[in-house]
């Protein structure tokens, strides 16, 4: 356990799926288990004597007037084996791009200390540019995949991790590929166990997450026998979804069914459940993830890649589906949720107007599929939080103090005060890179 601390300094965080909170002078108390227990603003009456007992106790960071605190990232979903072939065969489809890239790279971590070397690498470079919280794929061996879990703990990143399942003869090479469906899980009761070995060590938590990596990866055998141990054991589960029209065409073709409603067939839709991608999801699909309570990692720098599809994020949050924002690393070639930010935004204008200009302007687009800063901003920190159940996005007691400062002198156009407060976080999230991070904490500690 820490010590409590307080940090004074001015902040923003999602108030809601479109309204953003401003702090202008806040005193952030932080308890010594890494939770917010208060919020003192300047108005406050007890402002003053606050701020000068814990001046007395030595136990006060005090921000400058060009730092800004933000609340840490959550990365739904990134695969961290992959940061080493980031920015590489964009151009292939999906597919294509699995066999020839993804899965001999993938098959390397077995070497350890290449393992290591990637893995401290990706965790550095997300936790250092904001991301407090990720959700990783690691790869199909467990030992590489429990050091992965090893080194979020060490470097002070809250982290969820899977162990790939991947048993389909056909789908898979030899050298990337479970030996057998009984192995697959048995690998996966393994690792489940070594990480819950690993429980306490680390105060931002580092969780095994249940990972089918797609329904083309695993044997109908493997997914049955999977879906009871997450039954058995009520831990997060993740997988990807109906990404492309590929993949949502091969659950049709498979088990006369939409990808969605196969993976809950087989018992992996839940409210701890992450569905990377899934723009295709069908009208039935998304009452079914929606009255489960699973979430959405939504990819849209990947999307615009390999899905040949923009995820209808607006419609499928008011019709009650949780979305959290993803690098999807490295279908997605930028590791942190800035880029995430800005693509979700871009995408759904895209969405919104159309992109051919040769048809009429009101035949281009699918109208009401904005989504606006705000809205992206609150899918990187709340709907994150959500997806996983934890305290997490907001800057309210009772949260965890996991924060991001950023430095504003740094590069940014500021010549006068802004017309709304939220404008400057607008300048913030368009503009400014890990440069201007000047510090990260996780849970109450400083780990940049
Ligand atoms: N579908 C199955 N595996 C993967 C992967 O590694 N990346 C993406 N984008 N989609 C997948
Ligand atoms: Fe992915």
């Amino acid at each position: 356990m820490g010590k409590s601390f307080a940090v004074l300094g001015r902040a923003f965080y999602s108030n809601d799926f479109d309204n953003i909170n401003y702090i202008d002078k806040g005193l952030f108390c932080v308890d010594d288990r890494g939770y917010i227990e208060n919020v003192i603003k300047s108005t406050d009456l007890e402002y003053e004597n606050a701020v000068n007992a814990y001046k007395k106790e030595n136990t006060l960071y005090e921000l400058g007037d060009n730092e800004v605190i933000l609340p840490g990232f959550v990365d739904l979903h990134i695969h961290a084996p992959q940061w080493a072939q980031s920015g590489t065969a964009l151009d292939r489809p999906l597919e294509v791009w699995l066999t020839e890239y993804t899965f001999p790279l993938e098959a390397k971590y077995r070497d350890l200390d290449f393992a290591d070397k990637v893995y401290n690498d990706v965790v550095r470079t997300t936790l250092y540019s904001g991301t407090t919280t990720a959700v990783y794929f690691a790869t199909v061996d467990r030992e590489p995949s429990v050091r992965l879990a090893e080194i979020c703990g060490e470097l002070g990143q809250r982290a969820f991790v899977g162990k790939v399942v991947m048993d389909e003869k056909e789908a898979n090479p030899g050298y990337c590929c479970d030996e057998s469906a009984d192995s697959a899980v048995s690998e996966t009761e393994k690792f489940i166990e070594e990480l819950s070995g690993l429980e306490g060590k680390y105060s931002q938590g580092v969780y095994p997450v249940i990972t089918p990596r797609f329904i083309p990866s695993c044997s109908t055998e493997c997914l049955e026998k999977l879906g009871d141990l997450a039954k058995n054991k009520k831990l997060h589960i993740q997988t990807h979804c109906s990404e492309s029209d590929w993949e949502h065409n091969f659950a049709k073709e498979k088990y006369n069914m939409s990808d969605a409603k196969a993976l809950n067939k087989f018992g992996f839709i839940t409210d701890k459940t992450i569905l990377a991608h899934a723009p295709f999801l069908e009208e039935e699909d998304v009452k079914l993830v929606a009255s489960k309570g699973a979430s959405i990692a939504h990819c849209p720098l990947s999307n615009a890649y390999f899905a040949g599809a923009v995820l209808p994020l607006k419609e499928f949050y008011s019709k009650g589906v949780n979305i959290g924002l993803a690098t999807d690393i490295s279908g997605g070639y930028c590791p942190n949720l800035y880029s995430a930010i800005r693509q979700a935004v871009i995408s759904s204008r895209m969405l919104n107007d159309g992109v051919d200009p040769s048809l009429d302007k009101d035949m281009r687009g699918r109208k009401e599929s904005s989504v606006s800063l705000n809205n992206a901003f609150y899918c990187a920190t709340i709907g994150g939080g959500k997806a996983l159940g934890l305290p997490l996005g907001k800057l309210e007691k009772g949260y965890s103090f996991d924060i991001q400062v950023l430095d504003i002198s740094k590069g940014l156009p500021l010549y006068y005060p802004e017309k709304r407060e939220e404008e400057l976080l607008h300048k913030i999230l368009l503009l400014s890179n890990e440069n201007n991070i000047s510090q990260v904490w996780v849970q109450g500690k400083r780990v940049k």
